[in-house]
């Protein structure tokens, strides 16, 4: 049986991972690791794992890990996560890496959005973007892996049949999104306070939120042409989950019945996406601790405008269950292997 490890097990994204791979029938747990010194039982943050449960969370430790390890997960903030994913990357190691550091081709484009210098550029052409939906292949033979930000999930499947299929205009392409407060990680901020978060509603970084050159390299890539968006994100008062509601245009003559069918086909061909069809929409509760991302759609024809709207849970299909999807292809097992009824 292969052996995963994970770098930041005790983040949000890590202790998900956990209570995943604790029951997914081909892997095994190798190391976890944290900046403590102190050990830490893995049920205490993971009480799904249940009272007998000896796995510990110990201070990271690169010689073991690497020892320990087929997989290595990295669950640490961007910007920190490049070295240690580059480093088990030059060990020879498949690292499935959720920050955000090798998500963009291009390093100046990292370097502006991040306020980072990137310490590995010579890396960020063997890295593949990890949305199986559209990198399917190219996820069966990388030992890099980027996996996406929650923000650009749920955009981008809503986008990728539309554009695929040629069916919309794109001079205009508005993400308005809403997540749950899990998607900033457990660090406290000001605005992630609880009397800030309850009963509260506001949009932030309007326009100028990091997952934007994300969003636009991979809706170019699949357009085959420069694509431009507005993303609009918002802070929901609730644990998980994202909405995105996009609105764009579509092309003259495109009929409501093909809209839906690149929709359908989409979803008939993907084990984790659901189309409900149109006018009906799918809601955070549908997806929660899911790994599937759900959507509906509707079209106005005074306007030709077409609404698309996507829901998914941020800490699994984006992030920690769309990592073990990637895992499950890179290692040839069922896609769904430890992904249903999570
Ligand atoms: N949250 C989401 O919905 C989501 C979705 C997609 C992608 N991501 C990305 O996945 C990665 C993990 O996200 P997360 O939300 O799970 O993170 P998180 O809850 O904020 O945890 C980050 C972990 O990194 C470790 N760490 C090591 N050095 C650190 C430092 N200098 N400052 C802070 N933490 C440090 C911490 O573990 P110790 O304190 O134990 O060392 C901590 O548990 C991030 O890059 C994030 O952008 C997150």
């Amino acid at each position: 049986m292969l052996t995963c490890s994970i770098v930041g097990a005790t983040s949000f994204t890590g202790t998900e991972l956990i209570r995943i791979l604790a029951r997914h029938p081909h892997v095994k747990i190798g190391s976890l690791t944290t900046r403590s010194e102190e050990k830490i039982d893995a049920r205490d943050l993971v009480p799904a794992l249940g009272k007998a449960n000896d796995l510990v969370i110990e201070k990271f430790n690169f010689k073991k890990v690497a020892r320990d390890s087929d997989v290595v997960f990295v669950t640490l903030p961007h910007t920190l996560a490049m070295k240690v994913a580059g480093d088990f990357y030059d060990e020879e190691k498949i690292v499935i890496d959720l920050s955000a550091d090798f998500r963009l081709h291009r390093a100046d484009l990292y370097e502006d959005w991040y306020q980072e210098r990137h310490s590995r550029k010579d890396l960020l052409k063997e890295a593949v973007y990890g949305l199986p939906e559209i990198y399917r292949e190219q996820i069966k033979h990388a030992n890099l892996i980027a996996n996406p930000g929650c923000y650009p999930t749920g955009a981008i499947l809503g986008l990728y049949p539309l554009l695929k299929a040629d069916l919309i205009k794109h001079d205009f392409i508005v993400i308005d999104s809403k997540s749950g407060v899990s998607g900033a990680g457990k660090k406290l901020s000001q605005a992630t306070q609880f009397c800030e978060v309850d009963e509260n509603f506001g949009a932030y970084k309007v326009n100028r939120h990091q997952h934007t050159p994300e969003i636009e390299q991979t809706l170019s890539e699949v357009a085959l042409a420069k694509i431009d968006v507005t993303f609009v994100p918002h802070l929901l008062p609730v644990n998980r989950g994202i909405l995105s509601t996009i609105y764009v245009r579509r092309k003259p003559g495109i009929k409501k019945d093909k809209l839906a069918k690149a929709f359908e086909s989409f979803a008939e061909s993907e084990p984790f996406v659901r189309f409900y069809g149109v006018g009906k929409f799918p809601t955070l509760k549908e997806v929660q601790y899911t790994n599937f991302c759900d959507i509906g759609i509707e079209i106005d024809d005074k306007s030709d405008q077409v609404i698309v709207i996507t829901a998914i849970d941020n800490l699994l299909k984006g992030a920690s269950g769309q990592a073990i999807q990637n895992m499950n292809i890179r290692l040839g097992f069922s896609e769904e292997a430890g992904l249903i009824g999570v």
